[in-house]
């Protein structure tokens, strides 16, 4: 069964470490995730794009696989799906194909818009028992076609958006999607500790989780994150894996051509690099 991510956050805020959220492509994808959070007895969220739902040819289709997986592998530990950076209606469409939590990012409208937005879906989402997150300011790169500037969050927007009765707030800090260039400055915890003074003690999302420093993970967590999204790293070391498989000819063998076989290393790869995270974050035993 799923549960929304409100109590696995407020735990994970209440004991200082952060929950893990893994974004989701297919079934073996899924299936890595699972495997590594169940092994490791941690909490997890599972996120999905707009881009990955209509990849996996909606979100009824995504809902039915997960729900079912979750039962067919025998999980134990609390189990969220998550629509990640959803607009308007992709949080309408998860409402209804019975996700368990969805994002609203209105973080490209102006606040009050924003506002206006947010309020009606956290109505919603919680009239069916469902976690919502917001976004305020701006996480910068690309992430599946989702721009973003890069705009520190001003606290007092923060305290708005909050006020509504979301359960955990993403808030730009600097952090940005995909590989972080070179001469990124790094986060700002100046912003980070403002934004958590004023938005009573919510748990903050951090996005844009890979190649975040682990010194910078362990400060973003005291100073109130509970929820740290990683994305990117899941897909590079699947690429890395898959390409090492095919490259070293072993798909020439007569066996490589079986998708089982052939997936296989990528997903151990994912597998690997999610209970990496988990003991980063401080989350292993806490599902
Ligand atoms: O929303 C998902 C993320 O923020 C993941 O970011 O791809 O940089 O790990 P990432
Ligand atoms: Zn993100």
């Amino acid at each position: 069964m799923l549960v929304n991510a409100t109590e696995m956050l407020l735990k994970a805020r209440d004991g200082h470490y952060g929950v893990p959220q893994f974004n989701i492509n297919n079934l073996e994808w899924t299936k890595a995730v699972l495997t590594a959070c169940e092994e490791m007895k941690s909490p997890v969220i599972l996120g999905v794009s707009e881009g990955a739902g209509k990849y996996m040819t909606g979100y009824k289709t995504v809902a039915a696989m997960v729900k079912a997986m979750v039962e067919s592998m025998g999980i134990t530990v609390p189990v969220a799906l998550h629509l990640d950076h959803g607009s308007y209606e992709g949080c309408m469409a998860c409402i209804e194909a019975g996700f368990s939590s969805i994002m609203f990012d209105g973080s490209h409208y102006s606040i009050e818009e924003n506002v206006a937005k947010t309020k009606e879906l956290v109505e919603l989402a919680h009239s069916k028992g469902m976690s919502i997150e917001a976004e305020v300011g701006s996480i910068g790169g690309v992430e599946d076609g989702v721009v973003g500037t890069g705009e520190i969050a001003d606290p007092e927007e923060c305290a708005k958006i909050t006020a509504l009765g979301i359960d955990f707030l993403a808030a730009g800090i600097g952090n940005i999607h995909g590989v972080y260039p070179a001469n990124w400055k790094g986060l700002d915890f100046e912003a980070l500790d403002r934004i958590h003074k004023a938005t009573n003690n919510i748990p903050l999302v951090l996005h844009g989780g890979t190649g975040i420093p682990d010194e910078m993970i362990a400060k973003a967590i005291s100073l109130g994150v509970s929820k740290i999204n990683i994305n990117t790293e899941c897909q590079l070391v699947f690429a890395e894996a898959t390409r090492k498989y095919i490259e070293e000819g072993k798909d020439q063998q007569g066996k490589g051509f079986d998708p089982r076989k052939l997936l296989a290393p990528g997903a151990k790869a994912i597998e690997a690099k999610c209970k990496e995270k988990i003991e980063l974050f401080g989350c292993a035993g806490k599902g």
